[in-house]
């Protein structure tokens, strides 16, 4: 079962910043999770669209310049980072599950995918691309049919799977408290990744590995590796 950290390790550091991303790496998780907005064209690394959660901003991240949001404090003297620093950072190193908020992504994605390739080496085949946003995902096959794709969901069950093949994506990804064995094995059967968001407590990682699921979205990368290790 794979060990993803979500949002980077941020069960102890500040939510999808660099810190937590290093963090996740040096406690050996086997990919990194995080939440993108597209803002003038950069894709920028936060989850909420309101900055008072996760920095000292305020307003929405659509009310102010890109210079603005990239100064403020993301907590620990973090900034809110771009993808293209968390790519630089990741390359090489472990997977990285991409997902998708807000409007008007596709494009500086996509140009990000190319502009990586030329100076990276980065292979499409290596990113996990998510949303809930599903006519997004399928616009972005279409342009760069190499992505792995993943679609979001928080409730939809069995013949959902059947939807999600038809439209050829890697994997679904599940929320904790609505997965259960029909939906693993659905998932499987089509060839589907089954990954579940968002899992730290023993009770629920030892769970996951009794329905067979193929990863795991977790804030606490190292604990729940050993946790798991322990079943
Ligand atoms: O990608 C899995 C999970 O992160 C989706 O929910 O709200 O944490 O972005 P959320
Ligand atoms: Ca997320």
């Amino acid at each position: 079962m794979e060990i993803i950290a979500h949002r980077g390790a941020s069960g102890d550091f500040p939510e999808n910043t660099l810190l937590a991303i290093e963090q996740a790496l040096l406690q050996g998780a086997d990919a990194i999770e995080i939440d993108v907005y597209a803002v003038e064209d950069e894709l920028i690394v936060i989850h909420d669209p309101k900055l008072e959660r996760t920095t000292n901003g305020s307003g929405t991240i659509y009310q102010h310049a890109l210079s603005y949001l990239l100064q403020l404090d993301a907590g620990q003297g973090q900034r809110i980072p771009t993808l293209w620093q968390v790519l630089q950072l990741t390359h090489g190193k472990c997977w990285l599950n991409i997902e998708l908020k807000g409007k008007n992504t596709a494009e500086p994605l996509l140009a990000l995918l190319t502009k990586a390739e030329q100076q990276l080496g980065l292979d499409p085949a290596q990113l996990l691309v998510s949303s809930f946003n599903h006519h997004l995902l399928l616009q972005l096959q279409q342009a760069c049919p190499a992505l792995k794709l993943g679609a979001l969901t928080a409730s939809l069950q069995l013949n959902y799977a059947r939807y999600v093949a038809d439209l050829k994506f890697y994997s679904i990804h599940c929320d904790v408290n609505f997965i259960d064995q029909s939906l693993v094995d659905d998932a499987h059967a089509l060839g589907l990744k089954a990954y579940v968001y968002t899992v730290d407590e023993l009770e629920d990682i030892h769970a996951m590995q009794q329905l067979g699921v193929d990863g795991i979205f977790t804030n606490y990368p190292a604990r729940s590796r050993v946790i798991a290790s322990e079943h």
